[in-house]
């Protein structure tokens, strides 16, 4: 089956959240790129390439940009949605992956599904239609690789399950797909700012045991799987357990993150600042964390000018693969996630 694996194109679309757009065309401006916004629609940016870039590349697709959920080389438009398909499948190949999405209560949504798909291959090359307004589709393509999203623009489409003590278990459940994080068994989260537990829920279902640090109470669905203090390595079985550590971040000591932290996550309403400095004092004590989600709030997209910051910070903590992301679930929000981290 053919696969093609080059395509030059004068326009890029970069999907983002309703109400980033704003955001995304400020970062594209910071990074410097000389791309120039041009139509725009909720949740769509069409970028066209400055004077001396001439027409867009596949590496146009390397930059990484927070705001972009999606960013592919415009193929062309159609009046129907089989007409798109056909459009984007004529550059792609009859083989190709073709991702629809919608409006939905105002938000670009994947139709027609996407969860329960397996992984794509590295290189699988992407086709996305896009219902812009009526009889009016937009189509663009990209490669799948390394930490892009598997799912119709980015957005995973997954739903809570009713027991969910807060949105926070989709913000797990999403950066999971978004990223392809992967648990094993003997893993050990710290999460700073677990309460009520919507992230714990998802990562006990996940097999996984979880030190939850949080001054507010747990929700009873989590404190279920509560013990008093971390068991040690390889006892207790395959059973996943949540230790409550009920103090503020400031308060915690290497004690209490026991030895054996593998993954560490926090989602405190608190300042991008306060939240990286509260966490690189306690990844600090954590040698055997490889792997992190920082969740980090903004008042304003503005602030997200200091990304740089980030993840730099997050460079310095030891990880060698870092990447800030705003995912579909998020709201004013963007996750700062740190893989890879190496010995120290
Ligand atoms: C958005 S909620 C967290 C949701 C949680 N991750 C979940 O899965 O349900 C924010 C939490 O951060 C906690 N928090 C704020 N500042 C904190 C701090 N300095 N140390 C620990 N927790 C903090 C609050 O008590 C609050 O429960």
């Amino acid at each position: 089956m053919r696969v093609v694996t080059e395509f030059t194109s004068p326009h890029l679309l970069a999907l983002t959240n309703s109400g980033s757009e704003r955001a995304l065309k400020g970062e594209v401006v910071a990074a410097g790129l000389g791309w120039r916004p041009g139509f725009q629609a909720k949740g769509m940016v069409a970028f066209k390439a400055g004077d001396g870039v001439g027409e867009f590349g596949r590496e146009a697709l390397r930059e990484r940009l927070a705001f972009a959920r999606r960013v592919s080389l415009f193929a062309g438009k159609a009046g129907t949605r089989e007409g798109a398909e056909e459009v984007v499948r004529g550059v792609g190949g009859a083989g190709m992956v073709v991702h629809h999405l919608g409006l939905e209560k105002g938000r670009l949504v994947g139709m027609g599904g996407g969860v329960g798909e397996g992984r794509l291959a590295d290189g699988a090359v992407v086709g996305t239609v896009i219902e812009v307004g009526p009889e009016d589709y937009w189509t663009g393509l990209h490669w799948h690789g390394r930490l892009l999203s598997p799912d119709p623009g980015g957005a995973s489409g997954v739903e809570m399950p009713e027991d969910a003590p807060s949105r926070a278990w989709l913000k797990l459940e999403e950066a999971v797909r978004f990223f392809d994080l992967r648990f094993r068994a003997e893993d050990v989260v710290v999460e700073l700012g677990c309460a009520p537990g919507g992230v714990i829920l998802a990562l006990l279902r996940r097999g996984v045991s979880v030190i939850g640090v949080d001054p507010a109470r747990l929700a009873p669905v989590v404190m279920a799987s509560a013990v008093a203090e971390m068991p040690g390595a390889g006892v207790g079985g395959t059973v996943p357990w949540v230790v409550h550590c009920r103090k503020p971040a400031a308060l915690v000591s290497k004690r209490d993150l026991g030895g054996r932290a593998t993954w560490f996550m926090s989602d405190m309403n608190q300042s991008p600042a306060v939240a990286i400095t509260e966490c690189r004092r306690c990844i600090g004590m954590c040698p055997s964390i490889r792997s992190a989600v920082i969740t980090l709030k903004l008042t304003d997209f503005a602030e997200a000018s200091a990304q740089g910051e980030w993840l730099a910070a997050m460079r310095a903590m030891g990880f060698r693969t870092v990447r800030l992301q705003q995912m579909a679930v998020h709201h004013r929000e963007l996750a700062l996630v740190g893989l890879e981290r190496s010995e120290k």
